[in-house]
């Protein structure tokens, strides 16, 4: 009698996750590094991405096997922390899925190895912070040299040159002094940007830009001493949901239609001509009249900003902002010293304000010839943010790159592996060669022979540091060339992969459930997956035999 699922037991349900793992650590390791190729992901819609941002896959990835979600989320759940290292814990986890494995076929209960594993993570992070060397906000030089190893793996090396002490001097304007250190503060970085121009004219801007322009075009499009209104609404007469029609009785009741209305307006404009106000950035749309009776005022309407912008120009500005104009009064206010409606590139109208009390607020904004484009930059460009934010505020300190580090940890690994007792031992050793596959994986997507520049690695990591130029596909000393790794990163992506890998290679059993309905539905893709695989490995042992 059937218990009323299917079930894939023991070796069959390993082997089985084990390929899942492989597949989808195969599928991001050729984006890995600065010679990584690029993805397309197309959707049902017809929307696209050409992204070397691979972490993208994983809004797509709800419908496939459940060991690919677990890497594929785990490996964001480390970007979102660090801003970085998504396809290294990828493929570090498959690596090590891949070889324990093996390990279970010579009869290693994966017990043991996940306790091998985890031992040799702790101590591949205590190697990690040995090699490390601590940098402060002081070290421009470093700095600029870490942003530009996480920039040149998504964007071009002569971009990344250009954008990495542009984002450090960003970031580092955001400095404050906090306790006896100094903290910087990534949200005060707005980054902008539309299609229009080229890459290169990026460019940094101590203020806020927004894309705007005045609501009308007899408004001033130059404003020195601005003072600044921030207002969510109440520039419009609201106007019933449903269809209502206005009935006046008698003669007099269009004049006291347009009184009142009159009376809304000069209610509203009154408190902004009081105060002197010059600029009034809105939440929501301005009526008709009122927009041409301030532009009449030489005051600059900006209206349906987002929450997140008003939130920006607020705290660039010192405004506090208020629900409707009524509400304003002298404190609440913004002030700069010039706000300015440009045009930039492509027609594109831009309001910036300049000299503006908070001096820490920076945005940068981006140009480039399409808005896909514009919008991976801005996406590499964020998480770049994110992860020098991290490594300033707390763990700062830099390895070398390029493989080094993994290398130099495998060899610190092998040694220590062979004053370990016990079974555990081969976990330690095969936690060390999955590490090299980071160098390897560089080697291979930059054309050059893996296994060569590994045994030349090792023999030089004796004595030294020294890692693969992920461009020119040749060994270079890294802290020579400025390949630098935020040290942090390297070991959240140790400590995810090994979490991710001995939970997996522990799964005895993948049961699978009918899928109840009264009608008749498709087979869940999670299921379908799970056959395809072991579909796949049936034909490949028939093959075999
Ligand atoms: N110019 C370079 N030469 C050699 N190696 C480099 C160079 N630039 C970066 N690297 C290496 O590339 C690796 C990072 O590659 P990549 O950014 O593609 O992967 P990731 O950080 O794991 O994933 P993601 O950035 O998508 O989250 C690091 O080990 C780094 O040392
Ligand atoms: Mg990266």
């Amino acid at each position: 009698m059937g218990l009323g699922f299917t079930e894939y037991r023991e070796r069959d349900a390993l082997r089985e996750n084990c390929t899942a793992a492989k597949l989808v650590a195969d599928m991001v390791s050729t984006s890995y590094g600065p010679a990584g190729m690029y993805k397309i992901l197309l959707r049902d819609d017809g929307d696209f991405n050409v992204t070397k941002n691979v972490e993208m896959l994983s809004k797509d990835v709800a419908s496939v096997h459940p060991v690919v979600r677990l890497l594929v989320e785990t490996g964001k759940s480390v970007k979102s922390s660090t801003g970085d290292g998504f396809i290294s814990t990828i493929i570090l986890a498959g690596q090590l899925i891949g070889r324990a494995w093996k390990l279970i076929q010579e009869g290693i209960h994966p017990e043991v190895i996940s306790r091998g594993y985890h031992i040799a993570s702790r101590m591949a992070s205590q190697t990690i912070s040995r090699y490390s060397i601590a940098i402060s906000h002081r070290d421009r030089h470093v700095l600029d040299a870490v942003v530009k190893t996480l920039l040149n793996t998504k964007l071009s090396h002569s971009l990344s040159d250009k954008l990495a002490p542009m984002l450090v001097e960003a970031l580092l304007g955001t400095a404050q002094n906090f306790g006896d250190g100094v903290r910087v503060d990534g949200e005060l970085v707005v980054i902008e940007g539309r299609r229009g121009g080229s890459l290169s004219d990026t460019e940094l801007i101590d203020g806020v830009v927004l894309h705007k322009r005045g609501v009308d075009r007899l408004m001033p499009r130059r404003i020195e001493n601005a003072r600044i209104a921030l207002v969510y609404g109440g520039f419009s007469i609201e106007r019933p949901d449903m269809f209502t029609k206005v009935v006046l009785s008698k003669t007099f009741g269009i004049s006291d239609f347009y009184r009142a209305r009159q009376e809304f307006f000069d209610d509203v404009v009154e408190p902004i001509l009081k105060l002197g106000v010059n600029v009034v950035i809105c939440g929501e749309n301005i009526d008709e009249m009122l927009r041409r009776l301030l532009a009449r005022h030489n005051v600059l309407f900006v209206r349906n900003v987002s929450k997140e912008n008003m939130k920006v120009i607020a705290n660039a500005v010192g405004a506090v902002q208020v629900l409707n104009p009524r509400e304003l009064s002298e404190e609440k206010l913004g002030r700069c010293k010039l706000v300015e409606e440009r045009i930039l590139a492509a027609l594109d109208r831009w309001i910036f304000f300049e000299g503006c009390p908070n001096e820490r607020v920076k945005s940068i904004l981006v140009r480039g010839p399409t808005d896909k484009v514009v919008e991976e930059v801005k996406r590499v460009l964020r998480d770049c943010l994110k992860t020098v934010e991290v490594l300033l505020n707390s763990k700062a300190a830099a390895v070398p790159g390029g493989g080094a580090i993994e290398i130099r940890t495998a060899e610190t690994l092998r040694n220590w592996a062979y004053s370990l007792g016990g079974k555990e031992q081969y976990a330690v050793l095969a936690f060390a060669e999955a590490l090299e596959q980071l160098p390897a994986q560089l080697a291979k997507n930059v054309g050059v022979d893996h296994l060569d520049v590994l045994a030349e690695l090792r023999r030089m990591n004796l004595d030294g540091f020294f890692g693969l130029d992920g461009l020119r596909g040749v060994i270079v000393n890294p802290f020579d060339s400025g390949i630098l790794d935020p040290a942090f990163v390297k070991k959240e992506c140790i400590a995810a992969a090994t979490e991710v890998a001995s939970l997996v290679i522990r799964v005895d059993h993948t049961f699978i459930f009918p899928f109840k309905s009264v009608k008749k539905s498709p087979i869940p893709e999670p299921v379908k997956a799970v056959r395809r695989t072991s579909q796949i490995l049936k034909n490949i042992r028939m093959r075999r035999t």
